[in-house]
């Protein structure tokens, strides 16, 4: 399994040690691995919906994956900023996300929803994880990255739960 750390590190004048600067750049990998890995169950979420309300979160669906698509390219170029390799191939994104399959067989709005919404909330979790993991590193950049992400994610997090709460 390919890993961050098999890959140089480049040099930078950031005064972060390698040693510190590898660490965030296997979080970032991991969590670029999941944020591409969302992005395309939100695409599948958008093409496939079906159903009476079917504009509304053809809409909604591919805003979020619009979002995840933003997080996939600060995550990356944070991981390159601090000297890393960014791994952001579809297969090594499929090999390494954290975040379990779509459910390829959902049709209706509810069926996408509770898929999407519950591989989102798993996503989220895991960056406010990161939050925390690069802030214990001291690198606040990566935290405050992390933390942009969050803020985005809950939100949409909250607006496809709020098609399902009544
Ligand atoms: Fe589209």
């Amino acid at each position: 399994m390919p890993t961050a750390t098999k890959h140089p590190t480049y040099k930078t004048g950031i005064d972060l040690s390698e040693d510190v600067r590898e660490k965030l750049i296997e979080l970032l990998n991991a969590r670029l691995a999941d944020s591409l890995d969302l992005s395309t169950q939100a695409k599948q979420a958008h093409w496939n919906v079906k159903g009476i309300h079917f504009y509304q979160l053809h809409l909604l669906f591919d805003k979020v994956a619009e979002h995840v698509e933003e997080y996939v390219d600060l995550v990356a170029e944070r991981t390159t900023a601090l000297g890393g390799v960014a791994l952001g191939t579809a297969r090594v994104a499929a090999k390494n996300s954290s975040l379990p399959e779509y459910d390829l067989h959902a049709v209706s709005g509810e069926d996408h929803l509770k898929a999407l919404s519950q591989n989102l909330a798993k996503y989220g979790n895991l960056v406010r994880k990161a939050i925390d993991e690069s802030e214990n590193l001291g690198d606040k950049g990566t935290a405050d990255l992390f933390t942009e992400i969050i803020r985005q994610a809950d939100e949409d997090l909250y607006f496809l739960e709020s098609h399902l709460d009544a």
